[in-house]
Parts: structure tokens; sequence; C-alpha cells
């Protein structure tokens, strides 16, 4: 698989300004990352880059420079809430803008807690602009579960006074690669219960070695439980338990998914995916599993439609702002080859078990939903025209190519 989008921002970010040299290897190379080091670059870092292999030479907590006009992330929203937090903090004005998708999906939610910090920043959506601030700690309590909004947090906390500690909300744990990847680097956090607090420290440059994306092995395995009548392997998966929920999910509904060779890249988990073909049954996901499988929430409606009977999807309101209204691209999408499927405010009811038809599909500019389509349209044998794919370059530029050779 290719590496973890999540974390290869992470170790961008954290590498950029840790004191010392960062070699990355296994970095994705898709669009977000790129978006990621260019706005680093454009703020005077080092980094040179050729294929999966990154070296970064950081500039240290305080050596970031302004750049000189707006930071552009794309359709990246995990740069622009990061970089967010990494930039509340510093001496200087900045202003991060994107996309069509990325002006309509909110900022609030980072900037809240930001300016509890005292972070001075202006704009609820993208464009938004910047007043580097001197930062105090804070605690705070987020009220929904987003890793880009603790992740925020966290990098803002390296330029406060103080510890700073952020709140998880409920029982569900959402990824925690930005705490596994400071650990890693040296810097100093405490995690009791859902509470994480910075007590101190700084980066360190260190080799990093990132996990194949467990979200890009998620259509594989899908796309293997339903039709790999001689199953399938994905190799060198990331396994952090925050983020494999759709295992979870999938053996629940009958599926036999065995992990083998685990090993630990960094603090990080990973392994070998078996998948085998088998039927599926329905079950209702809902509560504190769907932060763990956020992402994969579009390939998970596709595996119910094969589970005859009524599958239900509760709890995930989020969907509606990623990169696409993902409830609504996805129940769109599919009716149009036939499925019985219905959106609601905070989910989907899946009636599985109807044969799909072709079509003509649009991905919404949205590359899970373009990939969750491709697999459908591959497990119904059905033949299936997806508009705009080319979207899948955002966090698997080869999807194709893998689901062509599997
Ligand atoms: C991400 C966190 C999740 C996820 C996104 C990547 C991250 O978003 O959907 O694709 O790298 O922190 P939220 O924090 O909004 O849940």
């Amino acid at each position: 698989m290719p590496g973890d989008k999540s974390i290869s921002h992470r170790a961008l970010i954290l590498g950029a300004i840790a004191e010392g040299i960062t070699e990355i290897s296994g970095l994705l190379s898709g669009q977000d990352c790129l978006a990621t080091m260019r706005c680093l670059r454009r703020m005077g870092v080092e980094i040179e880059h050729n294929g999966d292999f990154a070296r970064i030479s950081g500039v240290g907590l305080h050596g970031l420079k302004k750049p000189d006009s707006t930071l552009y992330v794309g359709n990246s929203g995990t740069t622009l809430r990061l970089l967010t937090g990494l930039l509340a903090g510093q001496a200087f004005y900045s202003a991060l803008d994107g996309d069509a998708s990325i002006r309509k999906r909110p900022m609030d939610r980072v900037t809240r807690p930001l300016s509890c910090l005292g972070a001075k920043i202006t704009g609820d959506f993208a464009p938004i602009v910047i007043k580097g601030a001197e930062l105090k700690a804070t605690h705070y309590k987020m009220p929904i579960n987003s890793a880009q909004v603790k992740s925020a947090i966290l990098l803002a906390a390296l330029y406060a006074r103080g510890e700073t500690a952020v709140d998880e909300p409920g029982r569900g744990l959402t990824r925690n690669h930005t705490e596994n990847m400071m650990s890693y680097m040296g810097v100093s956090l405490e995690v009791s219960g859902k509470t994480i607090k910075y007590v101190g420290g700084v980066p360190i440059g260190r080799e990093i070695i990132i996990p194949g994306d467990f979200s890009s092995a998620a259509f594989f395995i899908v796309l293997g439980v339903l039709c790999a009548k001689e199953g399938l392997v994905i190799k060198n998966a990331g396994i952090n338990p925050t983020r494999t929920g759709l295992i979870d999910a999938l053996r629940q509904m009958g599926a036999q998914i065995a992990i083998e060779n685990r090993k630990m890249l960094g603090n990080e988990e990973a392994g070998d995916i078996h998948v085998k073909m088998l039927p599926l049954m329905p079950i209702i996901l809902q509560g504190d599993i769907i932060p763990r499988m956020i992402d994969e929430i579009p390939i998970f409606a596709v595996a119910a439609l094969f589970a005859p009977g009524t599958t239900t999807i509760k709890d995930a309101a989020e969907l509606t702002i990623k990169e696409s209204n993902r409830i609504t691209s996805m129940c769109m999408e599919l009716a149009k080859m036939g499925a019985k499927i219905e959106p609601r405010p905070d989910g989907m009811v899946i009636h599985g078990g109807f044969p799909l038809n072709g079509a003509v599909l649009d991905s919404h500019g949205d590359h899970r939903v373009a990939m969750a389509l491709a697999v459908a349209a591959t497990a119904s044998q059905k033949q299936v025209l997806i508009k705009n794919a080319q979207c899948t370059d955002v966090s698997f530029p080869d999807f194709f190519r893998y689901l062509r050779e599997s």
C-alpha cells in the first residue's frame, strides 16, 4: 500500500520544525501531502523529495519564515487545519486558502480552541488569516471527535507558555498519529484516558518509516471480502487500532480477516492483512466505532450493498463535511446503479442483496467516493463510468493500476 496520508502530513510538519535532519521513507506522494510539502517550503524549509523518500532539514521550533503570499492547501483539509495550529504561535502573519471544496469546510472547530490559546485568526471558512500571537496554555474539551482539531491544538501547544491539554469527547477515540509521532521525536506528552497533555520538549529530527495507509487498504479489504475467491493479501498496512474500525465491522458481518507479520514502525503498528471471500450479514453501525472508521464509511456502504437485509449507519454526521457530503454523494451515485440506499442526517440505511446495474457516475471530486464506486462496479461486474476519477490522486495516485492488477 502507498504510505499513510495522515502520518505523512505529520512527519513533514514535525520534521520541518524539528532540530536536525529527518529522513522519511514510505512517504505518500499524493496531492494532499504534496500541498503540505509546498506550504512548508514556502516558509523556508528545505525538503529533498524523491518518490516515497524525503529528507528535511529541520529549521527548529522558531525557524519558519513568513511566507510571501497566501499558502495554498489545494483539497487538503488536514494541511489546512494542522497548519493553522502550527501558524497560530508564529511571530508573523500568514494566510491559508484552498480549492472550492476546502472553502466549504468549517474552520471554526479549529479557530475556537486556538483562540482559547490566545491565537488571532479570522475566517470561519478558508481563506483564513492568522496574525501570529504569543500563546498561553489551555485545557480544551473538544465538542466533536476530530483528529485534525486535536492535532492543531497539540501543534499550537508546542508554542504556548505552560502545559496545554486537550480532551476527546465521549468514548470514541480518534486517530492518535500526532501523539505517536511527537513522542517518537522526543516531545513529552502525557496521555491519560481521553486527555492528552503537552508536558514539554521540542521535536528532534529522526528517521521515520511510514506504514501503508489503512484507509487505502480498506478498498482492497472490501474487494477481497466481496470477490477474491482465492483470497487477497494486503502487505505493509498500518493497523493502528484507532484506524481499523472497518475490520471490526466486517468481522461482525461475518468476514474472516487475519493480520500477520505484525511489526512496529516507529510508534505505529503495521502488518499484512489477509482477506477471504465470504458472504456478509447486515449490521447496525453506530457509536464508538465511527471515529475509528470515519474515512471508511463510503467503502463500508459498498460492502453493505452485498449483505442481504438492512444495514444502518448512525452517528456519522461528520461525513457531511468531508471532501464532499459523503452521505449524499454515496447515496446519489449508488442509487444510479439501482442500489436501495437512503440518506439520513447522520448516516444511511442500506438494503443489501439486490443486483446492481451499470451506470454513469460522478466522484463529486472526492477521492474516497471515486474509489468506493470503483469497488462497487468491480464487485458487481457491471460496466460503470466514473466521471472526475482523477481525484484519487489526493490519497492513492496508483489506485486504478492496483485495481487492474488485483
Ligand atoms: C485526519 C482526520 C480525519 C480524517 C481525515 C484525516 C487526520 O478528519 O477524516 O481524512 O489526518 O487527522 P477529522 O479530524 O475531521 O475527523
